[in-house]
């Protein structure tokens, strides 16, 4: 009869060992018991960018990376998209179920309570360069938030923590479009909590002297999914930084500033504003052979293309191509959208790109809206964290009350010399 287990014959011993295979794993644990001899280590496992190597139990974000799916606690990407907001979708990741009218107004007053920052913030943004990127000063800020929320040290308390990640999902759309103005040169707009939670970013990133900014509905929308497309994407390489960090016990907000300087690089959240310079690069659908030349003999990268988990569209990318028609009506076409299109067709019928099972990814188009509303390139990473966070704390709350979770700490295979001396 099949058994749910792996027998595996060590060769240099002849001898055999049976280890249980759960959800298609096996732990990494039961090879240890495999030696040579007794002062043997024992087996383990080599796997660096854990290609092949589940770090814990989730339940909150599905991802079929072969047929191109991606679940939020059960509900599909594309219905969430289309029925729901970014704060219901918050809601979702955090507590597991979808809110009631009644509990989503009782989210959004709470979370609205919590939009403004200390003066002090404000005076430490001051101090950046004038030209500093948004994400730098991002990921400072939230790290000084610790600073301001000594009680978000304590992490045994649910309510204590529920505080945490109400003020970091309220202050992230303050602190990046202070990051924003800062950049500009321009005084910093204080919070509108008449408006909704996107509708209230972009009123601090675009108000000038009116008394209210009048939010484009249409824009608030788009920027709204964009948010909710960016919630969560299980272990990703900053969710990873966010729950390694914090396994330490640190308190949420400055596990979550290592979570946004992961997100920084260009192979993640970075790859947006990649996108766009490599758009520019290349300038006409002219340019494209040869830059497909050059990917092709590995001096560079289709930014915005290929994915770790999915070896197929992946379907935010979908959702955002069919969304930005809708945008570019209000904006006025992107005029990069030509070059981006025609790039996307010729990569996909290009056979290094088909047998590497390369596709579009979140970030290949979602820079062309950004740009359109009128947001700098170096913001679109900013605004990926924004969406990001909620997923980040989610996982954080998660991982903290998994009793099997311990402090994150890797095993190495040591190359170096050993037992040398001075003499
Ligand atoms: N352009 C050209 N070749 C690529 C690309 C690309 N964008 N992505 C992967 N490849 C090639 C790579 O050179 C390798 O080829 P070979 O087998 O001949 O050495 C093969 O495909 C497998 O690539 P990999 O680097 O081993 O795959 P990975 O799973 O380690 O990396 C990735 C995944 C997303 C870092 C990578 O696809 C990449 O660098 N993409 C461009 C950056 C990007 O768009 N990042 C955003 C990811 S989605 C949102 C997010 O996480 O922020």
């Amino acid at each position: 009869m099949a058994k749910d287990t792996l027998t595996i014959t060590d060769n240099r011993t002849g001898k055999s060992y049976e280890c249980p295979i759960q959800s298609g794993t096996i732990r990494a644990m039961d090879l240890r018991q495999i030696r040579t001899s007794d002062d043997d280590f024992g087996l383990m496992t080599y796997d660096p960018g854990f290609t092949n190597t589940a770090s814990c139990q989730s339940q909150i974000t599905f991802i079929d990376g072969e047929k191109g799916i991606l679940q939020y606690r059960g509900y599909p990407i594309e219905e969430l998209a289309e029925k729901s907001t970014f704060l219901a979708v918050a809601y979702l990741l955090l507590d597991g179920e979808l809110p009631s009218e009644s509990e989503l107004e009782e989210w959004r007053s709470e979370i609205v309570q919590h939009t403004m920052v200390h003066e002090n913030i404000k005076h430490f943004m001051d101090e950046f360069h004038h030209d500093a990127h948004p994400m730098g000063i991002l990921l400072s800020t939230v790290g000084a938030l610790s600073t301001f929320y000594p009680d978000a040290r304590d992490l045994s308390d649910p309510v204590n923590r529920r505080l945490q990640i109400v003020r970091l999902i309220a202050k992230m759309p303050t602190l990046a479009s202070f990051a924003y103005r800062h950049r500009m040169g321009m005084p910093y707009s204080y919070p509108d909590n008449s408006l909704s939670y996107t509708g209230n970013f972009l009123s601090m990133m675009f108000k000038m002297a009116e008394p209210q900014y009048e939010v484009n509905p249409v824009l608030e929308q788009a920027l709204d999914l964009l948010f909710i497309l960016h919630a969560d994407h299980e272990q990703n390489c900053s969710t990873n930084a966010m729950r390694s960090v914090a396994s330490s016990k640190t308190d949420p907000f400055s596990a979550a500033a290592a979570a946004i300087a992961a997100l920084y690089g260009p192979l993640h959240g970075g790859a947006n504003e990649a996108v766009l310079r490599m758009l520019t690069e290349i300038g006409s659908p002219a340019g494209i052979p040869d830059f497909m030349a050059r990917v092709k003999s590995g001096k560079a990268r289709l930014m915005g293309f290929g994915h770790r988990v999915y070896k197929n569209y992946d379907p935010r990318a979908r959702i955002i191509k069919e969304m930005s028609d809708r945008v570019f009506e209000v904006t006025g076409r992107n005029p990069m959208l030509d070059l981006a299109l025609e790039l996307e067709e010729i990569a996909l019928k290009d056979d290094y790109f088909v047998k590497r099972k390369l596709y579009p990814n979140v970030d290949f188009y979602s820079g062309l809206i950004y740009q359109s509303m009128g947001i700098p390139v170096d913001m679109f990473s900013v605004l990926f964290a924004i969406g990001r966070t909620v997923g980040w704390l989610a996982q954080w709350e998660e991982m903290l009350l998994d009793s099997e979770q311990k402090i994150a700490r890797p095993r190495q295979i040591y190359t170096g010399q050993q037992f040398r001396h001075l003499d």
